[in-house]
């Protein structure tokens, strides 16, 4: 349905005198619901001996976007939810500077267990868990990914290149346009980076804004 279609049906019960629609939860929401569940015993890693949470990952099922960092820290791993401590905050403060709530997206992470210390995650681990991000987005099918973080888009785009080469322009990951910018924690540690970062989110709003236009979810 073309959104102008779906904005005249809409008028159209709401002059009916239909003030609220029952919108059923979503089948990607119950499919993520049931994987969450299977997965989170996993064992496929040694990150599994030292995590208390698996973090799959949560937000808007029917993403147009998701947003994918490196792995759980601190909080994450005690509270099993990506993006709640310092990090999220900011990343949080990002998103709302482009009209944009973390419901609106969906929040996931290359690594689904926390690494010891926060360390970067090994390629073998990385390797061992890509495949539940894949199944994510095969469920969600989002229309634009924003890599936070030079793990996430060497890890998605299969490189060793920097930050800097990799900000600035759209990379396709399985088809999917991707725009790479910061990780919300390694502009905590730099603020100066934050003016740049800046300009990556204003790119990826626009991208959003105009799929936003053309799709109807
Ligand atoms: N950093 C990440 O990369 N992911 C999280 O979920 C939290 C912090
Ligand atoms: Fe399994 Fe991924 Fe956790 Fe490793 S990081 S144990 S592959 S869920």
């Amino acid at each position: 349905m073309s959104v102008n279609a779906l904005r005249q049906y809409l008028e159209f019960l709401k002059n009916s005198g239909i003030k609220e629609l029952y919108l059923p939860e979503s089948n990607n929401q119950k499919r993520l619901n049931e994987l969450q569940h299977q997965y989170s015993n996993c064992t496929k890693c040694s990150l599994s001996q030292s995590r208390h949470n698996f973090v799959y990952g949560e937000g808007n099922p029917n993403a147009l976007a998701m947003l994918i960092g490196e792995g759980p820290g601190e909080q994450e791993d005690k509270t099993g939810r990506p993006f709640v401590g310092a990090a999220g905050q900011l990343l949080e403060k990002m998103l709302a500077a482009i009209n944009l709530k973390r419901s609106d997206v969906y929040i996931a992470n290359i690594v689904k267990c926390r690494p010891p210390g926060n360390r970067n995650p090994e390629a073998d681990e990385r390797r061992a868990c890509l495949p539940y991000l894949l199944e994510q987005i095969q469920i969600i099918q989002p229309k634009l990914l924003l890599l936070l973080g030079l793990v996430s888009a060497q890890t998605l785009l299969n490189n060793n290149n920097t930050l800097g080469w990799h900000r600035g322009k759209i990379h396709y990951f399985m088809d999917i346009p991707a725009l790479v910018t910061y990780h919300p924690s390694a502009l905590l540690r730099n603020p100066e980076w934050k003016k740049p970062a800046w300009v990556d989110l204003q790119e990826f709003q626009k991208e959003y804004e105009k799929l936003r236009l053309e799709t109807v979810r």
